[in-house]
C-alpha cells in the first residue's frame, strides 16, 4: 500500500465560541487517485472539514497530513504556500475576480506558486487548451467572468483548479445551480480532467445522487464523532 496522500487523525475541530466540538474526525486516509464524495446535510460542517484539509483554518487537535507534511507544523505563511502548490480548490460561490478576463481568472494560481507556473509551461496556451477541453468558446477567453453563464463560471472554476496540475483538487459543492444533465456533464468532465492531470479529487455536497460516480463515499455524518449538537 502505498503511503495516503492525505491523512487525518484524531482531527477535532470548534468554532470559537463553540462549547462542544463540531467535528472529531478520527480517522480519514486517502490515497492517490481514489477520487472521494463526501455528502452530508447543509451545516453539517462539510466547509469547515474543508477548511481544515486546505489549512485554511487550523484543528485545535489531531493531525491534518497532506503528501507527507503534518500541515500543523507548518507557520501560517507556509500553509498558504503549502495550499497554493498543491492544491487546486473550486469554491461554493467559485470566487472569480470580476474584474479579470476568464483567462486571467484561470491563471491567478500561478501567480501565487512557482509550483504551479512551472507545470504550466506556457501560461496562455495552457489556460487556452483546459478552457478548450471544457468546451467554454474562445471568444469569451478575453471577457470579464461577469459575462459567463453560470455553468460557464463554474467550469471557469474548474480551470482555475486544475491549472499547474496541483496533487489533489478540492470541490465544495460546485454542482448546486445546475441542472440534472449539466451536473452529469460537469462531473464526467471533472473527472477527466482530473485523470488527465493526475489529481485526485475530493468532493464535498448534500447531494446523495452525485455519489454513484465516485469510487468512494464517505457520509460526513458517519465519519464525524463529534456529539451531535442539540439546537
Ligand atoms: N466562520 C464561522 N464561524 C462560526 N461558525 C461557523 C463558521 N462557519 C460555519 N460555522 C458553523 O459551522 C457549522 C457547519 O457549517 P458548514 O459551513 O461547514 O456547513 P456545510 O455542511 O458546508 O453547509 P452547506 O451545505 O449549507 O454549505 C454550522 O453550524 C455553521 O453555523
Ligand atoms: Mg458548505
Amino acid at each position: 500500500m502505498h503511503n495516503p496522500i492525505l491523512q487525518l487523525k484524531e482531527v477535532r475541530f470548534r468554532w470559537p465560541k463553540q462549547s462542544t466540538d463540531l467535528l472529531y474526525i478520527p480517522h480519514l486516509s486517502i490515497q492517490k487517485g481514489q477520487h472521494l464524495f463526501i455528502q452530508g446535510p447543509s451545516g453539517s460542517g462539510k466547509t469547515t472539514l474543508l477548511n481544515l484539509l486546505t489549512g485554511i483554518n487550523v484543528p485545535q487537535s489531531g493531525s491534518v497530513t497532506i503528501l507527507g507534511n503534518n500541515l500543523a507544523q507548518l507557520s501560517n505563511m507556509q500553509r498558504d504556500q503549502f495550499r497554493a502548490d498543491h492544491l487546486g480548490v473550486i469554491f461554493q460561490q467559485f470566487n472569480l475576480l470580476p474584474y479579470l478576463s476568464l483567462v486571467e481568472n484561470v491563471l491567478l494560481p500561478c501567480g501565487f506558486s512557482k509550483r504551479k507556473k512551472a507545470n504550466a509551461s506556457d501560461l496562455q496556451v495552457t489556460a487556452r487548451d483546459l478552457l478548450h477541453q471544457l468546451n467554454i468558446p474562445t471568444d469569451l477567453f478575453n471577457k470579464p467572468v461577469t459575462q459567463l453563464s453560470v455553468g460557464q463560471q463554474q467550469r471557469a472554476a474548474v480551470a482555475r483548479a486544475l491549472i499547474g496540475n496541483p496533487e489533489i483538487v478540492i470541490a465544495d459543492e460546485p454542482t448546486s445551480a445546475l441542472d440534472s444533465n449539466n451536473r452529469d456533464r460537469f462531473l464526467e468532465l471533472l473527472f477527466q480532467e482530473a485523470d488527465i492531470h493526475g489529481s485526485t479529487l475530493i468532493f464535498v455536497s448534500h447531494d446523495a445522487q452525485l455519489a454513484e460516480r465516485f469510487p468512494r463515499l464517505v457520509s460526513l455524518p458517519e465519519l464525524n464523532q463529534a456529539p451531535v449538537l442539540s439546537t
